[in-house]
């Protein structure tokens, strides 16, 4: 096998990925669906995959969701553009936290939303004063803005966790100032320590503001293509107005919903231990190598760990450095609401074999130091 040292992109573990399983898997969806397969399977999908969808929320949230709210998607990516699509007009405002997915930030762009970015921290995420005192400003302006878009568990880029307070807060502020909340839960289920995720916006929502999307795409692979979004009525029908293809793969999405009827708990205890122990590793050679300069998060599931570098720190030596060595990695600024420079890198570590990853993550360092000006000036003593 060759090094990899891909820190690149949310992929999850490419060696927990249940070959056998599915190919069991897909003898059972073949064999009942044989001829129905020549029918498109519509707008909302596959409904065996919907049912596995509702029954995974039941297991984290403790109640089910309404199969006929859940709309199948190739990826969340499709669930984003057509949630997004449906509520974006050209100059409309939507707000977010300031460091996001940088797919949602491309589609907004497209969409030509103004993108509003709240203040975060690294732990419970989005900041609600910090909220409130941007919706009070909007407010001022008469503008109303579209939705307030959050990755509530294991946030992409930097693994926060929305507390449960702020979602709370999250919600009333939501009423107040009447807009809804697209809530994109791509990483819970990745979990490295037992719960660490509170109740999602959309159990808690009382008056149908929350969207929530969601993916198969983290716990078991990307190219499968197989996501959703949930949204009542008349979201529902909003979303489903913009929605031109005749629906997702039925034949992938009941490979996917065969194998998880039978294997979700024990495919998340071994793949989430596998994950967590690159997770580890990553947090282990970054305190031994760097801990002098940088900070990092400590993420609690998910496939991300950001890391905050020194303000002087050289970010094109650093890129040039890591590449040769073949080490990949994102740069903060991509998923920086307004494209800012920052000194801020995202890991993702579940894609390297485990290996190989204080290697990579050691190069990294090394690079890191290598970029820092008392270097440069060591360098020319
Ligand atoms: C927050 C978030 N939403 C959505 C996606 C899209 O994933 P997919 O289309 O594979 O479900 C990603 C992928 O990285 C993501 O991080």
């Amino acid at each position: 096998m060759d090094k990899d040292f891909a820190f690149t992109g949310g992929r999850p573990d490419p060696f927990t990925f249940p070959t056998e399983g599915l190919i069991e898997a897909s003898e059972k969806a073949l064999r009942k669906l044989g001829g129905d397969l020549v029918n498109y399977p519509g707008e909302q999908g596959y409904e065996g995959l919907r049912e596995l969808a509702s029954m995974r929320f039941e297991r984290r949230e403790g109640v089910p969701l309404n199969v006929d709210d859940i709309s199948i998607t190739s990826g969340s990516m499709q669930a984003l553009e057509l949630v997004l699509g449906a509520f974006i007009q050209p100059g409309d405002t939507v707000l977010t936290e300031e460091y996001t997915y940088s797919g949602t930030l491309g589609i907004m762009r497209h969409l030509k939303a103004n993108i509003v970015g709240v203040p975060m921290d690294y732990i419970d995420g989005m900041n609600m004063d910090a909220l409130e005192e941007k919706l009070k400003d909007l407010k001022a302006q008469n503008i109303k803005p579209s939705f307030i878009y959050t990755t509530s568990n294991h946030q992409n880029p930097t693994s926060a966790i929305l507390s449960l307070e702020r979602r709370e807060r999250m919600l009333e502020l939501a009423e107040e100032y009447d807009t809804l909340i697209v809530e994109d839960d791509c990483y819970g289920d990745i979990d490295f320590v037992p719960n660490p995720t509170p109740d999602a916006l959309y159990k808690l929502d009382t008056s149908n503001r929350v969207i929530l999307i969601a993916t198969f795409s983290k716990i078991l692979g990307c190219g499968l293509r197989q996501g959703y979004f949930v949204a009542k009525s008349p979201h529902k029908e909003m979303i489903h107005a913009n929605r031109w293809d005749g629906g997702c793969s039925a034949l992938a999405s009941a490979i996917v919903a065969e194998f998880f009827k039978e294997h979700l708990d024990e495919h998340l205890a071994r793949t989430n231990a596998a994950v967590g122990a690159k997770c580890r590793a990553v947090v282990g050679t970054l305190r031994e190598d760097v801990s002098d300069i940088c900070t990092w998060t400590e993420p609690r599931g998910g496939l991300f760990l950001w890391i905050d570098l020194p303000e002087a720190t050289d970010m094109d030596k650093v890129a040039e450095i890591a590449a040769q060595h073949n080490v990949g990695y994102s740069t903060g600024s991509a998923f920086h609401y307004r494209g800012d420079p920052v000194k801020s890198i995202r890991l993702a570590y579940a894609y390297t074999h485990l290996d190989y990853v204080a290697e990579g993550i050691g190069y990294l360092c090394d690079a890191i130091r290598a970029a820092q000006p008392e270097s440069a000036d060591i360098a020319a003593d």
